[in-house]
Formats: C-alpha cells, structure tokens, sequence
C-alpha cells in the first residue's frame, strides 16, 4: 500500500448505478438519520440503535481514517440524490493477522435493500483496494446470521476463513487475494 495520504483521485467513487462521495463532515446527520437511529440497519450492526454521542464517534472515526490512511468511505446515492448508503475501506488490526488488514465494509438505508446496491459498493470498494491502493488481500466479516451480507461478499469473491469474535461477537471471516480477483475480475489491471 502506498504511504499514507490524502488521495484526491478517490474523492468520488462511480458504480453503475450509484455516485459515492467521499465521506464529510457534512454527512453525520444524514448517516445518523438513515442508519445509525434505526433499527432495522442497526439489528445486523450490534443490535441496537446508536446514541447521539455514539453517532459523533462514528462519524468522526470515519472522517480520521481518511486523514491518516488516505483512503476509506463513501456516502452512496442514486438517481435524483436519493441516499443508498455508506461504505467503503477501513484498515483494521485483528488478533490473528501480523499485519493490519484492508476490509470492506457496506451500510444501506432499509428502504435501498434487495437491489443489488451493496453487491456495487463492495465490488468498487474491491477494486480500489486492489488497483489504488496496491493491497494484496482484501477482508470483509459478518454475524453468522447476516446471511445477505455474506452472500454480497461471496459474489465479490471472498471466501470463508475462519469464524471469530470481532467487537465481543461471532464473525465469519472472508477474504479475497489479488491473484484470486484478478482471474474472475473482467478488466482487472494486473501485476500491479
Ligand atoms: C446486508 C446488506 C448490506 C445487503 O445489502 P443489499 O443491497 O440488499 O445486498 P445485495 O442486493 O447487493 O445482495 C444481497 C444478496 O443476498 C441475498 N440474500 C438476501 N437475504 C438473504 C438471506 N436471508 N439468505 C440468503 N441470501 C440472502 C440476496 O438474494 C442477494 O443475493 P443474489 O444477488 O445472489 O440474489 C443490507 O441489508 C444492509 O445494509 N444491512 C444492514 C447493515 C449490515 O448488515 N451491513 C453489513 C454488515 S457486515
């Protein structure tokens, strides 16, 4: 991966359907409106809606990670600015990897389920890693009961690893190699 740094070049993230911006301050009411308050989106996320204090520490986690690693989420909308969601790439250091790993990560609005939205958003967020920022395994998990999401990880090419705890509850861990997303990646750029 290349030094840490802003990288203006990934202020705007295109899908085919959707038009992601990098995240701002300008956002939090938004995300906190669509996602964090409620409690459908939030069921698969903890459990439990977010606390106004909570919400700020979201937002401003998001906001520092592309302060200090130059890449990270996108605010996603649709025709007519219509929000779908949030997502995108966070660094994360876990247990039993030795290096800190690139994950994908895809929040949507209730009402932007079953559409194939968040299929997009993790197959772009893929590619940056692999074609930006130079990483060589991207990651993503999941609660065992979130049968959508690992589906969305499955058709971007993750595969299972291993089940473990991530913030005090049970995860599927799923990975993708490069070699493994260039070869069913029409276009991929290789050897990079
Ligand atoms: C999970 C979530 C991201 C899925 O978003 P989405 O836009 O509906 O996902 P997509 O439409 O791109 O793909 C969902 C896939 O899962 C499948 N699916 C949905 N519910 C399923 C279920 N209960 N069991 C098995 N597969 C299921 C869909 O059929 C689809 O697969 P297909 O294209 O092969 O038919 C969305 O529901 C969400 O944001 N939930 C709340 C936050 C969350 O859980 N985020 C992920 C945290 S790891």
């Amino acid at each position: 991966m290349p030094a840490d740094g802003p990288s203006p070049g990934l202020d705007v993230l295109a899908t085919p359907r959707l038009r992601g911006e990098r995240l701002r301050a300008a956002h939090g009411e938004l995300l906190a409106g669509e996602l964090y308050r409620d409690e459908r989106v939030m069921a698969t996320l903890g459990g439990r809606v977010l606390g106004e204090a909570e919400q700020a520490a979201a937002l401003e986690r998001g906001l520092a990670h592309w302060t200090d690693h130059g890449f990270g989420t996108w605010v996603f909308t649709a025709a007519e600015d219509r929000f779908v969601g949030h997502g995108g790439l966070r660094r994360y250091e876990l247990p039993e990897e030795p290096a800190p790993v690139v994950a994908l990560l895809y929040h949507l609005a209730a009402d932007a389920w079953g559409a194939g939205y968040a299929t997009e958003i993790a197959a772009a967020s893929t590619r940056v890693a692999f074609e930006h920022l130079g990483s060589d395994v991207v990651w993503s998990w999941t609660q065992p009961a979130n049968h959508a999401s690992r589906r969305v990880m499955e058709k971007c090419g993750l595969r299972f690893v291993r089940e473990a705890p991530f913030a005090g509850l049970a995860h599927h861990f799923l990975r993708v190699t490069r070699s493994e997303w260039e070869v069913r990646t029409p276009g991929a750029r290789t050897g990079s």
